[in-house]
C-alpha cells in the first residue's frame, strides 16, 4: 500500500487534496465577496455590518492559508490562480449588492456552500484516518454553524 510522507494512503490523500482544493476555491470566492460587501454596504446598518464583514474577511484570509497548507502537507499543490478559483468554485460573485439583507444573504449562501463541502471532506478524512484534516473541518463546521445562527437571527 502506497503511503504519503505523513503515512496516509496516497490514493485517499489525493482525493482529499482534490476536495480541499474545491474548498479553497470556494473560500477565495467567499473572501472576495466578504470584501465586496464590506466596501459596498450602505444604509442604517452600515457601521455594524461594515465591521462584521471585516471580521469575516480577516477570518477567511486565515482559513484560506490553513486549507492551502493542509493540501501541501498532504503532498499536493494548492490552486493558486484566479482562473482556477473561478472555474472550480460554485459560490457566485456578489457584485453591486449594497443593502443589509442582500449582503447578509450573500454570507448565508456562502456558508451553506462551504459547510456542504466541509462535511464531504470530513467523510473522506474520516475514512482516510486523516485526523489533521478531520480536526480542521470539525473546527470550521462548528464555528460556521454558529455564525449561520447569528446571521440568520439578523434576518428574522
Ligand atoms: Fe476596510
Amino acid at each position: 500500500m502506497n503511503t504519503n510522507e505523513i503515512g496516509l494512503q496516497s490514493e485517499k490523500a489525493a482525493d482529499l487534496a482534490d476536495k480541499l482544493n474545491h474548498l479553497l476555491a470556494n473560500y477565495q470566492m467567499f473572501y472576495a465577496n466578504s470584501r465586496a460587501i464590506h466596501w459596498n454596504i450602505k444604509g442604517e446598518k452600515f457601521f455594524e455590518l461594515h465591521q462584521k464583514f471585516e471580521e469575516l474577511y480577516l477570518d477567511s484570509f486565515e482559513k484560506i492559508d490553513e486549507i492551502a497548507e493542509r493540501i501541501l502537507t498532504l503532498g499536493f499543490t494548492p490552486l493558486h490562480t484566479y482562473t482556477d478559483y473561478l472555474q472550480e468554485a460554485s459560490i457566485m460573485e456578489a457584485k453591486n449588492i449594497t443593502d443589509a439583507r442582500g449582503t447578509v444573504q450573500v454570507v448565508l449562501e456562502g456558508y451553506k456552500a462551504l459547510l456542504k463541502i466541509e462535511r464531504e471532506i470530513l467523510a473522506l478524512s474520516d475514512e482516510a484516518d486523516d485526523e489533521g484534516t478531520n480536526a480542521l473541518m470539525s473546527d470550521y463546521i462548528r464555528e460556521q454553524e454558529k455564525s449561520v445562527w447569528m446571521y440568520q437571527s439578523f434576518m428574522s
